[in-house]
């Protein structure tokens, strides 16, 4: 038996999480989940965006299962989900886009993951204004050598233990001399560790060029925080869109795992947000808690769904009927 705190978040979040929670108790896995509250749904309920309970919950369970949060453009609290990160050390966020057969886009065979360094860089969170006017901003990025480490280890790794032939640091230490020199000078002294895999270095800016015109020649990506973020945006739009990204934010002793997508407010309420990102995330999930058998019933049901496309939202046939609760029913009903 597992206890895992359940966060559902803000706009979607509930409603795709509910369907996420059915389809992974119907995998036959034993899981507790403990309720918990983060973002605008708790400030409206508790005063604050992250309760006490919250991290009580979350210190005691070490795998957290969290719907997206809402974060105020500009003004407002800082973004709980950076909070968590880096509270908990969750140091790598792992965001893999694989093309489906069902899903007709640009390409067929992309397959990338990025890994994305989860804690610092320019999402320090080391902003402020220089003057009362507020007429000049700053924001401070941190690179250490230590997180740059053990996140370009991670991508090697990763790429060792899932068969993956080769890894890329995405940089721009051409112009920011100093951090990102600093973490791809890191890649550099890593790769050799690992003759086994491939290593290329691109510029971000032509790397997204090359991502949108030949996807195929990425493989794993590692790159600072804020590259990482973009970069997976990117990689959703190849694959069919932000509905089907999962992510896992791994730290030594912790993990959360949920969707690369936000809360989604355009859509909040009216049954047409794509479950699909959470459900994958929840099978990352199963694998980190060791239920990989689990984890493969879920992934199987989801490709069978998807790649049917009857059952699917309207993001990814806007002819379909359905909607997130018949799309997570669906999905049970193809794993019995
Ligand atoms: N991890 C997180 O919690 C997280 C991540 C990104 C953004 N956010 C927050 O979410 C809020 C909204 O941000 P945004 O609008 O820029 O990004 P978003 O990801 O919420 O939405 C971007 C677009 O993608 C669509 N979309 C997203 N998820 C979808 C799904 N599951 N099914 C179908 N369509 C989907 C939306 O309808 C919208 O048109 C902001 O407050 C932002 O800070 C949270």
């Amino acid at each position: 038996m597992h206890v895992v705190t359940l966060i559902k978040g803000d706009g979607i979040g509930p409603s795709i999480m509910d369907e996420a929670v059915k389809v992974i108790d119907a995998s036959g896995v034993k899981i507790t989940w403990e309720e918990a509250y983060a973002g605008m749904s708790a400030f409206e309920k508790f005063g604050t965006p992250l309760p006490e309970e919250t991290m009580t919950s979350f210190d005691k369970t070490r795998v957290a299962f969290k719907g997206p949060l809402t974060t105020v453009v500009g003004t407002g609290f800082r973004s709980i989900n950076v909070a968590l990160r880096q509270q908990y050390d969750l140091y790598a966020n792992v965001r893999p886009a694989k093309s489906w057969p069902g899903i007709k886009t640009r390409y067929e065979d992309v397959d990338i993951v990025i890994v994305r360094e989860n804690t610092e860089g320019l999402y320090a969170g080391l902003e402020h204004y220089l003057t009362p006017k507020k007429d000049i901003a700053e924001s401070l990025a941190v690179v250490t050598r230590a997180a740059s480490e053990r996140i370009v280890d991670y991508a090697f790794q990763y790429a060792r233990d899932n068969q993956r032939q080769k890894v890329t640091v995405c940089h721009k230490a051409n112009i920011l001399k100093y951090t990102q020199g600093l973490f791809l000078d890191v890649a550099r002294e890593i790769a050799p560790r690992y003759p086994d895999i491939q290593f290329d270095e691109k510029i971000i800016d032509a790397a997204c060029m090359h991502m949108v015109m030949n996807p195929q020649q990425f493989d794993v990506v590692v790159t600072t925080n804020m590259f990482g973020d973009i970069l997976s945006d990117l990689t959703a739009g190849l694959v069919g869109g932000l509905g089907l990204i999962p992510g896992a934010n791994i730290g030594t002793d912790a993990a959360l795992f949920e969707a690369v997508h936000g809360s989604a407010p355009d859509i909040a309420g009216k049954n047409l947000a794509n479950p699909i990102a959470v459900i994958m995330a929840g099978a990352m999930m199963l694998t980190h808690l060791g239920e990989q058998e689990a984890a493969e019933r879920v992934v199987n049901a989801v490709e069978k769904v998807v790649n049917e496309g009857k059952y699917v939202t309207p993001d990814l046939n806007p002819d379909s009927k359905a909607g997130t609760v018949e799309m997570g029913s669906a999905i049970v009903a193809a794993m019995e």
